[in-house]
């Protein structure tokens, strides 16, 4: 497939078009595919809040057509009124979830936006921002497509892929980071099987990315979180793969809960642990994985699966969402703008510094 052509079949999980966006609800896969209209801005930020859509892009996207809706119902004539209440609606998207850094950058570059055209009239800044809100939207696909074919050759002939969480076209605007170099190694007609962990406890490797791969008829095999060592002990994987939400600068990875484990047991066997992930993940205000937020998720996704209970009544519950991965056991980070390895510190600034090819 060319960056320019369009695939109809392609998984979107988020429709932006004439005023309204569709979502779907990533909750309900794979037993029902039930699409969302939103029109406002706190429906959008409740989507984001209860996961209608996840994984940090999708977040990133969802949160500049959010910001966009919010611009748009914001009744004055002053530019500057305007922006106070502009920078009020970026507030509440932001207060969403705090890993994933695709949000805030998402919404720094809407608020930017603004800032650098207050002289504009108030109409004309709610029409640049749909249109940035647009552009990162399609932006988003395109850059995915662009980081798989960077990644595509860390991926040998017949290789059997690990991955943790669901990184894919349903974690962004299409086409997926970690399972973008996956599909961008079949397109060069390598054959490749994808071994997923089902990801305990909102089940995003064994909901969504089992999905998403039959879709496509990439081989899965969908396994228990707890059985990737064994796999790994019977020379049974042959790399690792996963997505990030936030990259700290030195390149230590925070990522869906479990992540730093399946890293240290590819270390322990000599396996390629890969990170792919948009430069709008690398958050190079931060200078180590210590300093990333990491969200907490109600206790019930652990107690219950769905109103079915598991645990006893008044246990007490850690849920932390997300883990950190020091950059020592990153084999590499894929980028659409290139690949890093080694110094990590040195070669994601100038990644993050460079122009896309
Ligand atoms: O809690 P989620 O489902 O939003 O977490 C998603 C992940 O951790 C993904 O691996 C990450 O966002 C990368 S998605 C391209």
């Amino acid at each position: 497939m060319s960056g320019c052509q369009i695939d109809n079949s392609a998984i979107r999980p988020i429709r932006f078009f004439n005023g309204v966006c569709q979502m779907l609800d990533q909750r309900l896969l794979p037993a029902e595919e039930v699409w969302h209209d939103y029109q406002d801005y706190q429906g959008v930020a409740e989507a984001i809040r209860s996961m209608v859509v996840r994984g940090a892009p999708a977040i990133g996207v969802a949160a500049a057509i959010g910001a966009w809706f919010g611009a748009r119902d914001i009744e004055t004539e002053s530019s500057e009124a305007f922006f106070a209440e502009f920078e009020k609606v970026c507030a509440v998207l932001a207060a969403t979830r705090p890993t994933a850094v695709n949000l805030f950058w998402a919404l720094e570059r809407m608020q930017s936006f603004a800032r650098a055209n207050l002289d504009r009239s108030v109409l004309e800044l709610k029409i640049g921002l749909e249109y940035e809100a647009l552009a990162i939207t399609q932006e988003d696909e395109q850059l995915c497509i662009k980081l798989g074919r960077q990644g595509q050759h860390l991926i040998a002939d017949g290789a059997r892929v690990l991955t943790h969480c669901n990184a894919g076209a349903l974690a962004t605007a299409g086409y997926g980071t970690a399972l973008g170099v996956i599909r961008a190694a079949v397109a060069a007609g390598k054959k490749i099987s994808v071994i997923a962990d089902e990801t305990r406890p909102f089940l995003q490797g064994a909901r969504l990315t089992a999905w998403e791969l039959q879709r496509d008829k990439i081989p899965v095999t969908l396994i228990c979180d707890n059985m990737a060592g064994y796999l790994m002990s019977k020379g049974e994987i042959d790399c690792v793969i996963v997505g990030a939400d936030r990259i700290a600068a030195n390149g230590d990875v925070a990522n869906k809960i479990g992540t730093y484990t399946v890293a240290i047991l590819a270390r322990e066997h000599n396996i390629p642990f890969y990170v792919a992930a948009p430069i709008s993940t690398i958050d190079l205000s931060l200078d180590d994985g210590s300093q990333i937020p990491i969200e907490e998720r109600d206790a019930r996704e652990i107690t219950h699966l769905g109103e079915q209970q598991l645990a006893p009544e008044g246990v007490a519950v850690r849920n932390p969402a997300f883990d950190v991965t020091p950059n020592r056991l990153v084999t590499a980070i894929v980028t659409e703008r290139g690949v890093a390895q080694g110094d990590y510190l040195q070669q994601l600034k100038k990644l993050a510094d460079s122009r896309t090819g």
